[in-house]
């Protein structure tokens, strides 16, 4: 599978680099300010789902889904992004994740493709940060995409963005949401992570580094 991939579509959060922990504080803070409790155990639930899915998640945790207006929920998750863009602002190269530089290096020289595929508005500033941008023929993030995942959509576009059928591609993700996302688009898997957690994932590896 990994021989014949013609598209490597890469989620960027748990893939290429560890935002999760700076997404966790800032949840977190601004879960302890409107009183709810929110642990790293919690924290998991949000792994791969867009930023108003989460705060829909937190909200139900403390039954508190139906307590805010519309306009009170914007507020809380722009509250939520300054912080956790505050954070990311501070990152540098060190934070890429084992191997992500060198995997994406190395497949790329061989021919194939690569495209991002993530829920994350923040992703063209945590690439330009890492200095990355460049080891991308196409960047699909939460900017162009209206479906979450697990809908396709995300990988769908990435693969139609580098010209690529979606057998062709192989989808890299660290969330149980994102593997589903590239099953349903058709591409086969590769989960970051442990394969009791990423059931569904054709393969399963610690970090891009064993690829190497
Ligand atoms: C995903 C993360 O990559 O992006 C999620 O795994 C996050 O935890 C989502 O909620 C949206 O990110 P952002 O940066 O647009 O709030
Ligand atoms: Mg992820």
């Amino acid at each position: 599978m990994l021989e014949d991939m013609k598209g490597g579509l890469f989620d960027l959060d748990g893939v290429i680099v560890d935002t999760a922990k700076y997404h966790y504080l800032a949840w977190r803070r601004l879960a302890n300010e409107i009183g709810i409790d929110f642990s790293e155990h919690d924290n998991e639930r949000l792994k791969g789902v867009s930023r108003v899915r989460s705060l829909e998640i937190i909200l139900e945790m403390a039954n508190k889904e139906k307590a805010y207006s519309e306009a009170e929920k914007t507020e809380m998750m722009d509250r939520k992004n300054a912080w956790y863009v505050d954070y990311i602002s501070k990152m540098d190269e060190s934070e890429i994740l084992p191997g992500a530089r060198e995997y994406l290096t190395e497949i790329r020289s061989r021919g194939v493709k690569t495209a991002l595929g993530s829920a994350s508005k923040n992703s063209p500033m945590i690439l330009d940060k890492l200095k990355i941008t460049d080891l991308f023929d196409a960047i699909v993030d939460g900017n162009v995409v209206s479906k979450p995942k697990p809908d396709p959509e995300v990988f769908l576009k990435g693969a139609e963005a580098l010209g690529l059928a979606p057998k062709d591609c192989v989808v890299f993700e660290d969330a149980q949401a994102g593997i589903e996302a590239g099953r349903r688009g058709g591409m086969h898997t590769v989960g970051i992570g442990p394969p009791d957690v990423l059931t569904d994932a054709d393969i399963c590896v610690k970090g891009l580094y064993e690829l190497l």
